[in-house]
């Protein structure tokens, strides 16, 4: 079976530290996949190098069967992608930029044109069209970096925190547009520390923690694996937060009631 996104062993290091620790990840297409974990965990490494944007210390990943670094090319046509940390030409206007983004992709002008005026509509970033965008707000530059992600049409999603700095409204619209690309079979890889968000669009869910893979599955996976571990007694749903405190949070609870007791 061919994953949309698929790890074996994927490691990085940083000089001492291991940030990403010999992940085995696999996603099928189609699926909606939140990746979650506390800070410093490994997520945006990971992404990045999913997306080509970091390179790894050893280990290996594909996209759609493509490997990231062999067959780089044909991996990075396929996706599109929301970083951490939003590169920007600040010189240029929404509508300059993702003509930019389109013709690296080597789409049609008439193509590119009729999809920016769209984009921009949608994301209500057409009445500043004569805005540059260093003179964007935080969530301007976010629904503009979306939309670049976007403008190519990919079958693989990458979206790391989209949701941060967005306003309620443009959160819906997003929201409503992920079920769509959902629809149309895209996958969608997504970090987000809104775990209601996660929990409402995410059919699959992974874990990570201290660089290492703790939890992979179905959300229901996820709640029936804990409650015969912690709420054995207890018959209702967890929600995803309590499922991510139990499995990350426990550590950090059982260092403070071994203090206690010393
Ligand atoms: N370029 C870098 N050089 C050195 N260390 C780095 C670098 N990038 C990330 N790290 C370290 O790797 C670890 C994982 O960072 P990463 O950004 O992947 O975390 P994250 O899970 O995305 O966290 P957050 O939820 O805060 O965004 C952290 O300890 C971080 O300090
Ligand atoms: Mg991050």
């Amino acid at each position: 079976m061919t994953y949309a996104i698929e790890t074996l062993n994927l490691v990085r290091v940083f000089g001492d530290l291991v940030a990403v620790d010999n992940l085995n990840l696999k996603v099928a297409a189609g699926t909606f996949f939140g990746f979650l974990g506390p800070n410093g965990a490994g997520k945006s490494t990971t992404i990045k190098m999913l997306c080509g944007l970091l390179k790894s210390t050893s280990g290996s990943a594909s996209i759609l069967g493509y490997d990231i670094e062999k067959q780089a090319e044909e991996a990075k046509k396929r996706i599109g992608v929301v970083p951490e940390e939003l590169a920007l030409f600040d010189r240029l206007t929404g509508a300059e930029y993702l003509t930019f983004v389109g013709r690296m992709y080597g789409m049609r002008k008439e193509v590119i044109r009729t999809r920016t005026e769209e984009l921009l509509e949608l994301m209500a970033l057409h009445d500043d069209r004569k805005k540059l965008i260093v003179d964007y707000s935080l969530g301007m530059k976010k629904k503009l970096t979306l939309s670049a992600a976007l403008i190519h049409d990919p079958q693989v999603l990458f979206l790391d925190e989209p949701f941060e700095g967005i306003d309620a409204i443009a959160s819906r619209m997003i929201k409503d547009i992920l079920k769509s690309l959902l629809q149309r079979g895209v996958t969608i890889f997504l970090t987000s520390h809104i775990l209601e968000i996660v929990e409402r669009l995410c059919s699959d869910v992974a874990i990570i923690h201290k660089s290492k893979l703790i939890a992979h599955g179905t959300l229901e996976e996820l709640q029936s694996g804990i409650a015969l571990k912690e709420h054995a007694e207890s018959n209702r749903t967890m929600t995803l937060e309590e499922i991510f405190i139990n499995l990350v949070g426990t550590d950090e609870i059982h260092k403070r009631t071994l203090s206690w007791l010393e």
